[in-house]
């Protein structure tokens, strides 16, 4: 069977195996040793002033590489605050430490710019499970609903939406459109779309593509654990699973989650979300104890350790090779990205309103 199913008749369109396999051949960046990675960041540091270069990390990216982009006037956040980050800074090369759509969002914001990334390869299973050639007939199809995609998709996806968001404004921009009296059709993240329809009761047909490595959070464990520490607040990527949701304190993009940490009066924390998050948590709350939700186990899959596989495959060798030799730029059509601006911009001075 295809994967793939092309006749949008049979809606979900994506089969739950196929993308559950997307990510099995992925190779994380090489651990390097002590000796190297000075040598490494010295290079770096160097190559970032010689190319008019800034550093604009994601969360989940290894801690080596969060604390070079700080210690380089670079900047690590959140997918919506990267983008607006690239979009204000004067650097004339974006170097992107993340997965594709990230970079991709940067060129859509600054076709002035050079975008690089450290790899093309770093994908995303939310992207990958909305292919443009699947996805734009499906909205065809419903041309009464305003169709809102989540910033995990591709160039061409965005393009065809007339609004894009990430998890930090999701849930405000689509309480915005259903106050409106706008249906919408949500893609490609099902829960993330469900969590969205429970809390603004609006109208949503939900894409059915999901994140390998939140739905990997198991909900029955996770109440066994919240019995082991019932004064532990759990904090849950609205990514996860419906059940897991369900159990949450605080629900929330990757910076409202580390912000919870910092602000919340617990001590101890449940985290439902990728454990590169931990490093920036530690640094806002020292003291804070931090506790992985519990995913399928070690050895259910790859994807059942809490990381991103696609994130992992960001490192400071590659970011070395890629700044020296100037490899591995982003391109984007140039009509794609025309349109695709349009959705982008209208997130990011949605953005601003709030
Ligand atoms: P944030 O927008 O919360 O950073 O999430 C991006 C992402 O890919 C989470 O898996
Ligand atoms: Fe995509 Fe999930 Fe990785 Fe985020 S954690 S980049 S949603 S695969």
């Amino acid at each position: 069977m295809s994967p793939l199913k092309s006749n949008i008749e049979s809606f979900p369109c994506v089969s739950e195996d196929y993308i559950r396999g997307l990510n099995q051949s992925v190779v994380a960046a090489p651990v390097v040793s002590a000796s190297r990675k000075r040598v490494l960041i010295e290079k770096i540091k160097g190559l970032l002033k010689q190319q008019d270069a800034v550093l604009v990390a994601h969360y989940y990216t290894h801690n080596d590489l969060q604390e070079l982009a700080e210690a380089t006037g670079g900047f690590v956040s959140d997918s919506l605050d990267m983008a607006r980050f690239g979009n204000e800074h004067p650097a004339s090369t974006l170097l992107v430490a993340g997965v594709r759509f990230m970079g991709e969002t940067a060129k859509i914001l600054n076709p002035e710019k050079r975008i690089l990334m450290p790899t093309l390869q770093a994908e995303c299973s939310l992207d990958l499970s909305c292919p443009a050639e699947t996805f734009v007939p499906f909205c065809d199809e419903h041309p009464d609903r305003t169709v809102v995609v989540y910033a995990n998709t591709s160039a061409a996806v965005k393009a065809r939406a007339d609004w894009v968001v990430t998890s930090s404004i999701g849930a405000k921009l689509v309480k915005h459109l259903h106050e409106r009296g706008e249906k919408i059709l949500w893609a490609p993240d099902k829960y993330l779309g469900s969590y969205i329809q429970k809390v603004t009761g609006a109208d949503m047909l939900l894409w059915q593509g999901f994140c390998v490595v939140h739905d990997e959070f198991k909900s029955g464990e996770l109440e066994k654990l919240r019995q082991k520490h019932p004064d532990a607040a759990v904090l849950v990527h609205p990514e996860s699973p419906d059940e897991v949701i369900a159990q949450a304190d605080v629900v929330g993009s990757t910076t409202a989650l580390i912000n919870a940490v910092n602000q919340s009066t617990a001590e101890k924390f449940i985290v439902a979300t990728d454990n590169g998050i931990f490093y920036k948590m530690r640094q806002v709350a020292p003291g804070k104890k931090l506790i992985e939700a519990p995913t399928g186990g070690s050895g259910a899959s790859c994807s059942s350790c809490a990381h991103c596989g696609w994130m992992a495959m960001n490192g400071l060798e590659n970011i070395a090779t890629t700044l020296e030799q100037g490899c591995n730029e982003v391109t984007v059509n140039e009509d794609v990205r025309v349109k695709a601006y349009q959705s982008v911009k209208r997130m990011i001075d949605f953005s601003k309103t709030l």
